[in-house]
Parts: structure tokens; C-alpha cells; sequence
């Protein structure tokens, strides 16, 4: 971002706000208890927590304009770099009896023209079954459910973890209190977070939804996008059983991604 585009940002920032205080006659109170749930975020340790619910997805959106990869979706607030680097069978770090259903993601990440992409790195992360993540609530192992993993040479991948859950984010602090006063509930539909990379292709970050869950048309993210809900198959058949070892039934998706290359069909439109 240069320093001519952050002035310009800035300063209609500025222009707008001040327009917005002057047609809602904002009083010096109103305008303290605003700075007030702002500075309360930080201590909360929620600052990204409040931005990502409200403004995330449009940022996301706008960023997707004019690129022909898969769709994206926010990174949220609970992303962490360098999560454990997997090894094949794939197997999302876990606790020896975490709970929930057993799911096995597989998919293809190709390029535009459906070219097979090899050695792509997929950062995934998700909540456990209580709705938790990893390093971020307490009580839980480092890095449960956090992993990164690559592509074979056909670009296919395949990693076994387990169904997450719909998800309240955390109410009890100021982005709650915020959402308590608009009226909103706090929840996300069930969904696993994945960041996508390939040294010659843009990082795509997305997340997947599964059909028919609870508050895809009501996520207190606004972060659903078509193209992103895919098919939760249940698969119970003693012969399926027996070739995953497993003895309870197991679900799985299949979800293929498209990254597009850094530098051709890469085409940013803007206004
Ligand atoms: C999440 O998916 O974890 C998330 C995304 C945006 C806001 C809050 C949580
Ligand atoms: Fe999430």
C-alpha cells in the first residue's frame, strides 16, 4: 500500500466519519462510549475479533474481484502461522479420543484450465467439537486441529479429521455485547478454514460449509459464499468401514480448488 493510497484512504475515511457524526448528531457521550468498546476489544483481546465479524467478508469480496480462482471466504480471526507440517496419511493433529464424527476431506487443486497441481501446501484449521480452536481457547493440546499438508502429483489430497460443529464465537466480552445490541445471534455455521499455497500461484484462503447446516443464511460473519457449501456423504457400508479400519460410520467431502497464477489471469479490476 503506498503512501499516497493510505492518505487518500485515511482522509475519506475522516470525511466520511465526521459526515456520519454530524447526521446522527453523535453527543461527546456517545462518542466516548464508541472509543470506550473500541479500547475494551484490545483489552479483551477481541480487537480482531469485532473487525472480522463486521468487515472482513467485504474485504475478502472486494480482493476476489476480477480473479478466476476458487472463491474465498474470511481467514477470521483465529488463523496461526506456522501450524505442524503433516505426514502422509494425512491426519489432522488430535487428542486420541477427540470427538465428533470422523471426516475425510479429499479434492483436486488444479489450475484455471484444470492443469493438476502438484506440491501445493494446504493450511487447514477448524474448531473441535465444542467449538473450539486450538491455542486460542484454553484447555486444549497445542495445534489440535491445525495442520498443513500438500497435494500428490495428480494434485490430489485427501486428510482425515473430524466434522466441526456450528460455532458461537466468544459473547461474554465487548463484540458480543455489540451484537447483543444489534440484535444478533453469535453463532457460525459448521465450516473448516483453509489456506491454500503454491510458489507460482496467489494464496487462496476459503473456508468450506456443508449443506443443509444450521446459519448459512444467518452467519454472524457474513462469510458464506456460493460455491463454498459442499456435500457432507455419510458413509456406512461395512465394506467402506472396513477399508478406512474404522467401525463407525465416517463422513466425506470432496471439494476441489483452482488457484490461478500469480501473474497472468491474475487481473485486478479497479474502480
Ligand atoms: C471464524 O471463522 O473463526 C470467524 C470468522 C470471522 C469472525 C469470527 C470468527
Ligand atoms: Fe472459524
Amino acid at each position: 500500500m503506498t503512501i499516497e493510497r493510505t492518505k487518500t484512504i485515511l482522509e475519506d475515511l475522516e470525511r466520511t466519519l465526521l459526515r456520519f457524526m454530524r447526521k446522527h448528531k453523535i453527543t461527546h457521550e456517545e462518542y466516548r462510549r464508541a472509543t470506550d468498546v473500541l479500547v475494551a476489544t484490545v483489552k479483551a483481546g477481541e480487537e480482531s475479533l469485532l473487525y472480522d465479524v463486521f468487515f472482513e467478508a467485504e474485504a475478502t469480496d472486494i480482493g476476489k474481484i476480477g480473479r478466476q480462482a476458487s472463491a474465498e471466504a474470511v481467514e477470521g480471526p483465529f488463523y496461526l502461522p506456522d501450524a505442524p507440517k503433516l505426514e502422509a496419511p494425512y491426519l489432522l493433529p488430535q487428542r486420541p479420543d477427540e470427538a465428533g464424527d470422523v471426516l475425510f476431506l479429499r479434492g483436486r487443486v488444479t489450475s484455471p484450465d484444470g492443469t493438476p497441481l502438484a506440491g501445493v501446501e494446504l493450511d487447514m484449521w477448524q474448531a473441535d467439537a465444542a467449538g473450539h480452536y486450538s491455542n486460542i481457547h484454553p484447555n486444549m493440546p497445542e495445534w489440535n486441529l491445525r495442520g498443513r499438508f500438500h497435494s500428490g502429483s495428480d494434485g490430489t489430497f485427501e486428510v482425515r479429521t473430524i466434522v466441526p460443529p456450528p460455532y458461537e464465537i466468544p459473547k461474554g466480552g465487548p463484540t458480543g455485547a455489540v451484537l447483543g445490541a444489534l440484535g444478533r445471534h453469535c453463532f457460525r455455521p459448521a465450516h473448516l478454514h483453509l489456506k491454500i499455497r503454491h510458489p507460482e500461484y496467489g494464496e487462496l484462503t476459503s473456508q468450506l460449509y456443508f449443506e443443509g447446516g444450521d446459519y448459512l443464511d444467518s452467519d454472524v460473519a457474513n462469510a458464506v459464499r456460493e460455491g463454498l457449501i459442499a456435500r457432507l456423504v455419510r458413509r456406512d457400508h461395512p465394506e467402506e468401514l472396513a477399508a478406512r479400519g474404522l467401525r463407525k460410520p465416517y463422513f466425506e467431502v470432496r471439494f476441489d480448488f483452482k488457484l490461478v497464477p500469480r501473474h497472468a489471469g491474475d487481473v485486478r479490476r479497479r474502480a
